[in-house]
């Protein structure tokens, strides 16, 4: 796999989501080390506050910063974007990264259901709050973390939020694809600009990830570590989108190990892109508070 180390960051500022474990943390570590003043965006905070003191002994730019939200909430969301438009007049990367898996179906405080809410509508509503702040910057960048189980998915307009039978892999699976879904839909809104959109599959990483999750979840991803990715390996895709000049100008595009490759048959169907967009659009609002840049 390409490493991409020595890649300067300087005076580029790269929003996380989910910076306090696993890929996300080393991803922010590294792009800090490169340079990038980092804003960790975490839902705890003395998980995030740990996550700020270390990555401040390896940061050499500009002092990273951590901003607490949980991407659950759409109200939280917006206070995030609030507070990122109080502190920051450009982004140049914004890193889609945190998710979650959920033994049980459970809804949000907005009342969706929760794999759907903070894996696929946070990083829509987000991305979209903070459109304005990354065409500010000279070649805003834009990441998805999704996942190779995205090949599994199907997405069921009628059964969007997994009422009828839950099982809390399907919903996952859909989630991932969703973000492919987004990130190509938004790639062709943002053509003509200075904006690239791009998803990727880190692989199977030892994280955190499903640990909480109760059940079933939390055995099989124990079970799993020793087949897996250490979070370093794992973060090598982010960190290589986030900051190669090899990929500038690249748009639309899902990544393995660096390099890129076809997603799913499914991940290309335009109908869906339209319908999940047309959704998302509802669920979040979208447009009723925020003039869209789209
Ligand atoms: N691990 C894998 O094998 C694997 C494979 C393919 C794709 N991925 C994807 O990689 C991404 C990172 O996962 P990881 O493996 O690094 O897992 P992780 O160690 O569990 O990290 C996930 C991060 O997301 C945060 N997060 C979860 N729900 C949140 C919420 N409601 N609001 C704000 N932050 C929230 C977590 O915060 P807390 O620490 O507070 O929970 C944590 O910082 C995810 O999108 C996952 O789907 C992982």
């Amino acid at each position: 796999m390409k490493t991409n180390n020595n890649v300067r960051m300087n005076e580029k500022i790269v929003l996380i989501t989910g910076a306090n474990s696993g890929i996300g943390l080393v991803t922010a570590s590294h792009l800090a080390e490169q340079g990038a003043g980092v804003v960790l965006v975490c839902r705890n905070s003395d998980r995030g506050a740990t996550a700020l003191k270390n990555i401040a002994r390896v940061a050499t730019g500009i002092a990273p910063t951590l901003l607490v939200a949980d991407l659950s909430s759409q109200a939280s969301i917006r206070s995030l974007a609030n507070d990122v438009h109080t502190q920051f007049d450009r982004i140049d990367v914004l890193v889609n990264n945190a998710g979650a898996v959920f033994a049980q179906r459970e809804l949000t405080v907005d009342g969706i259901e929760k794999t759907f809410a903070t894996n696929h509508l946070a990083p829509f509503l987000l991305t979209n709050l903070l459109l304005d702040r990354i065409q500010t910057a000279p070649s805003g960048r834009i990441l998805l973390v999704s996942s190779k189980v995205h090949n599994n998915a199907r997405i069921d307009f009628n059964d969007l939020q997994n009422e009828r039978r839950y099982s809390a892999i399907r919903a996952y699976e859909q989630t991932k694809l969703e973000n492919i879904l987004f990130t190509y839909a938004l790639a062709k809104r943002l053509a003509d600009t200075n904006v690239t959109v791009n998803c990727l599959a880190p692989g199977l990483v030892a994280s955190n990830f499903g640990r909480n999750a109760g059940g079933f979840i939390s055995i099989m991803s124990r079970l799993l570590t020793p087949f897996s990715l250490t979070p370093e390996e794992g973060a090598r895709t982010s960190i290589y989108l986030a900051s190669s000049p090899e990929v500038a100008g690249v748009t639309g595009k899902y990544f393995f190990k660096c390099h890129e490759e076809p997603s799913s048959p499914s991940s290309y169907d335009s109908e869906s892109t339209q319908q999940l967009w047309k959704v998302s659009e509802n669920l979040t609002r979208l447009g009723e508070d925020t003039p869209s840049l789209l």
